[in-house]
């Protein structure tokens, strides 16, 4: 798969195959996209906490509000930023962004989420005060066979997201 097709065919994927787990050499590329991902000033901002155990992915679940389908991820990883690097956040976005479409270009479905209580999962795993953790990624192979191209994707058209020289401005009847 090329880098273009990765992106526009990739989807969040929340339901796993629990028969089929992720091999150890995929989660390392997977893990590797994540680890040359470039960063503001490069100050790689970021650590990351594999959660492979069962009743470890089933407590991330109860810490997350808005993830619950991780507990039936193959595994999961915590990005955790530092909050002093400025840009912390769009590098967190960036990151998980990297090693979803890795982890899509071999056939793993992932999904991320945002919502937490933090103070349990700080707790839960161990996360220094030094870092927040900012989004957890749940990989494992799609239940159902589907991508991008057999499902449309629900987004806004072209014509409302774009314009040319000024906000607003369609002036090329041949532009998108
Ligand atoms: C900043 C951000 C936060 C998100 N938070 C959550 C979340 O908390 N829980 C969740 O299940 N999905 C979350 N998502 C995934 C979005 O729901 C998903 O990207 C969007 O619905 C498009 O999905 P699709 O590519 O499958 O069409 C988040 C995505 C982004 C970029």
């Amino acid at each position: 798969m090329d880098a273009y097709d990765c992106i526009v065919t990739k989807l969040e994927i929340r339901e796993f195959d629990a028969n089929i787990p992720v091999s150890s050499e995929t989660r390392l590329k997977i893990l590797e996209s994540a680890r040359l991902t470039g960063s503001s000033l490069n100050t790689q901002p970021w650590r990351f906490i594999v959660v492979e155990n069962q009743n470890n992915l089933k407590k991330l679940s109860d810490d997350s509000t808005s993830g619950k389908w991780v507990s039936g991820a193959n595994f999961a990883i915590i990005i955790i930023t530092n909050p002093y690097f400025r840009f912390h956040l769009i590098d967190a976005g960036k990151v998980a962004q990297n090693m979803q479409l890795a982890a899509w270009n071999f056939g793993v479905g992932s999904a991320l989420f945002t919502g937490m209580y933090e103070d349990k999962i700080r707790e839960d795993f161990a996360i220094p005060l030094d870092y927040k953790p900012v989004i957890v990624v749940g990989f494992g192979y799609p239940r159902k066979k589907i991508t991008g191209k057999t499902k449309k994707k629900n987004r806004l058209p072209m014509n409302e997201l774009v314009s040319f020289e000024e906000y607003g401005s369609f002036t090329n009847k041949n532009r998108p």
